[in-house]
């Protein structure tokens, strides 16, 4: 027998991301359960076993899913968690006509070198709570909108704090190349970034990552950051060819990157180049959309040359305010064509590769964390098909009840 903390049985179709455990690209098992004990998986199996299969301990929880989907919890890979102030009004004039160039980005440093910590962490609070009601379970939280060396530090030590207080798993990054700040020359910000601000902040973030593209910082001033970080044992990340074609794709490959993000533009061979390497694509829909970038037509060529793809947020004020990752799959599959499948992997087991999570989270596995969602339909499709509906019912995160109820 088996001793288990937590059990969800009468699951009608169980999503597990895993192919070797059930049917097609998803894993997918009908009639099933899963129990953990201490938040790790330790049994999945038909419903009609549960209870010769397992020991249920003192006080365990036992949840009748009563014939729903289940999936692995969302992992958001792609993530501007901490900053403060609202751009709603530049949301606005931008539905309106006005194009986007990155220029609000001040904005949103100004108000958030002002707040401090505890204003950021209330902020953090608030949105990883309904972060869990989208069943996000597992998600970035860039620095990025301090720009100085005293409130990139801040927005990393509020990071950290929130890793310690939440059930979700957190992964810090360090995005000082976000933008020069316009109180500083690109020279002395990109000479304060390597020399002081990447070697500092090592013990305070596992990823470090640039953006690059015009407005930002080009290929090289990228190569120089990142090789900085990559010498001092960062993972790294790329913000690349969101607004206009360029050779990040290139520089994410030459680095080993484990991510390369948002992607709206390729130049011809990157598909492929990116298919034969080890480096993830992350795929952020709500912003692609946000920014009119759809028909470009990427995400559709990545996946059909085979990449390793992630489907992420990109949560931050400017181009895609929204936690919603139901409403992500549905973009991904409504407006950047890929297959339901796809984009479901892609939200689940590719987010997690992204965050080199993928022993620990993104599929339903024994040994594995028991991030669990019961969405509020009896197949997987219902996903994207209700399009920016919320089917998250209940959120398991860590084998406890956290959002929602049963
Ligand atoms: O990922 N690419 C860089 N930055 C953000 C947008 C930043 C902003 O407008 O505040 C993004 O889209
Ligand atoms: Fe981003």
């Amino acid at each position: 027998m088996i001793e288990a903390d937590l059990v969800v049985h009468g699951i009608g179709q169980l999503v597990t991301c895993e192919p070797t455990q059930g049917e097609g690209p998803l894993g997918l098992l009908e009639h099933a359960a899963v129990a953990a004990r201490d938040g790790q998986i330790v049994w999945v199996g038909p419903t009609s076993r549960w209870q010769g299969r397992l020991e249920l301990m003192p006080e365990a929880v036992i949840v009748d899913a009563h014939g729903c989907c289940v999936l692995p919890g969302f992992v958001d890979a792609h993530s501007h968690l901490l900053w403060t102030g609202s751009r709603a009004d530049e949301f606005a004039a931008r539905v309106r006509g006005q194009p986007y160039w990155g220029g609000g980005i001040m904005r949103t440093v100004r108000s958030t070198r002002a707040a401090g910590e505890e204003a950021l962490l209330e902020a953090g609070r608030k949105r990883l709570k309904s972060y869990l009601r989208h069943g996000v379970t597992a998600l970035e939280a860039k620095s990025g909108y301090g720009l100085t060396v005293r409130s990139e530090e801040t927005l990393l030590r509020a990071a950290a704090k929130l890793a310690e207080e939440t059930p979700q798993r957190l992964v810090t990054t360090f995005y000082g190349a976000h933008v020069v700040p316009e109180d500083n020359t690109a020279q002395e910000y990109l000479r304060e970034l390597v020399e002081e601000m990447i070697p500092r902040f090592r013990p305070l973030a596992t990823f470090c990552d640039a953006w690059c593209d015009p407005g930002a910082f080009d290929t090289e001033q990228c190569r120089r950051v990142l090789n900085k970080a990559l010498g001092l044992g960062y993972q790294l990340k790329l913000h690349a060819s969101q607004l206009a074609p360029g050779s990040g794709p290139r520089l994410a490959v030459e680095l080993g990157a484990t991510s390369i993000d948002h992607l709206n533009y390729l130049r011809d061979g990157d598909a492929r180049m990116l298919a034969e390497s080890s480096v993830v694509c992350v795929i952020c829909p709500g912003t692609t959309s946000n920014l009119k970038l759809a028909g470009e037509g990427s995400a559709r060529a990545l996946a059909a040359a085979g990449c390793q793809l992630a489907v992420a947020t990109d949560y931050n004020p400017g181009t895609c305010c929204s936690e919603n990752m139901c409403l992500m799959i549905g973009l991904a599959c409504q407006e950047l064509g890929l297959g339901p499948e796809e984009a479901i992997r892609g939200a689940t087991i590719g987010g997690a590769r992204a965050l080199r999570l993928q022993r620990q989270c993104g599929s339903i596995r024994l040994g594995k964390r028991c991030d669990l969602l019961l969405v509020d339909a009896e197949s997987y499709l219902d996903v994207p098909y209700r399009l920016g509906v919320n089917l998250v019912q209940t959120t398991i995160c860590l084998g406890k009840l956290a959002a929602g109820q049963v």
